[in-house]
């Protein structure tokens, strides 16, 4: 145990991303055994209670990591449970905290956050925002979520699109980058199995070796490509015209304008 303890009170809607966030704290040691998670298939979720409805007494903490267009139908049935001393903490990709205050007036704080999947390995992207969280209550979240990796709190709500279109997204747009340089390693001669470890354990290896030293991405890249060589030449295909920047950029906003139509949705 890490000695942490989970403050008592539900997950309502523990699915993928719900799941992946228990999971991390599951092998960081937290203690969950005040934490309920409210599924209504009732089907397991390692390392925490279940249950198909609200469980009896007043929550502390209260996650909502249902679907963003349930938000009113768990509100209904779950504002009522709550007291003044309830903090929400929502997972909802593009439902703002205006829209989660209206739906629960009477909670302490509302808080936003932005997992991404590899929390489930203590190895994720969490943002974090609130515009009613006490210092204290701060501190706590940043205690328990700081557990599933990095957890940086904006400073304004909308850097909460920013980081659920680059981290919260992101491991999909990677898992398509390292699926893409594995077909062209098979497309190379390569057996499929070992395309694919290889181009898993390029991107991972980077990863750890830019983290590890600190190193800006430039300067790591010209570390790779010597003048004239074979690396230089595959960069200046992606530094191109219509090439990485390029395509990153028209990835981001599509997210972005899809984040903005869902947060005005809820906003109706
Ligand atoms: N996936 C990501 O990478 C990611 C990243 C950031 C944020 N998010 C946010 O995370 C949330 C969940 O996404 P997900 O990918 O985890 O979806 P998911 O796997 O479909 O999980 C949703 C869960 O909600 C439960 N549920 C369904 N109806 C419910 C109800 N009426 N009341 C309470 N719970 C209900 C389901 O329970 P049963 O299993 O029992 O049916 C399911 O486990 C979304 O709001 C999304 O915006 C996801």
């Amino acid at each position: 145990m890490s000695g942490l303890v989970m403050p008592s009170g539900w997950f309502v809607g523990c699915g993928n991303m719900g799941g992946a966030m228990v999971a991390g704290w599951v092998k960081a040691g937290v203690d969950l055994s005040a934490l309920t998670a409210i599924s209504p298939s009732g089907r397991d979720i390692p390392g925490v209670a279940v249950s198909t409805d609200l469980p009896d007494g007043e929550p502390e903490w209260v996650w909502l990591g249902h679907k963003p267009y349930q938000v009113e139908e768990v509100a209904a049935k779950v504002a009522p449970r709550i007291g003044a001393h309830t903090v929400i903490l929502s997972i909802l990709a593009g439902v703002e905290c205006a829209s989660l205050r209206r739906l629960f007036p009477e909670a302490r704080a509302i808080v936003r956050l932005m997992p991404n999947l590899p929390v489930s390995d203590g190895e994720g992207v969490t943002g974090l925002y609130s515009d009613d969280a006490d210092p204290a209550l701060r501190d706590e979240i940043s205690a328990i979520v700081g557990k599933l990796g990095f957890a940086p709190w904006g400073e304004h709500e909308a850097d909460l699109t920013a980081i659920s279109t680059v981290a919260g997204s992101g491991p999909a747009y990677v898992a398509r980058f390292i699926a893409a340089m594995a077909r062209q390693a098979e497309a190379l001669g390569l057996p499929a199995e070992i395309a694919q470890r290889l181009a898993l354990e390029t991107v991972a290896g980077t990863g750890v070796m830019a983290r590890a030293s600190g190193e800006a991405m430039g300067p790591l890249a010209t570390r790779v490509a010597s003048p004239g060589g074979s690396t230089e030449a595959g960069l200046k295909v992606l530094d191109g015209d219509a090439g990485m920047d390029d395509l990153v950029a028209r990835t981001v906003e599509a997210a972005r304008r899809r984040t903005e139509e869902m947060a005005a949705a809820a906003r109706d």
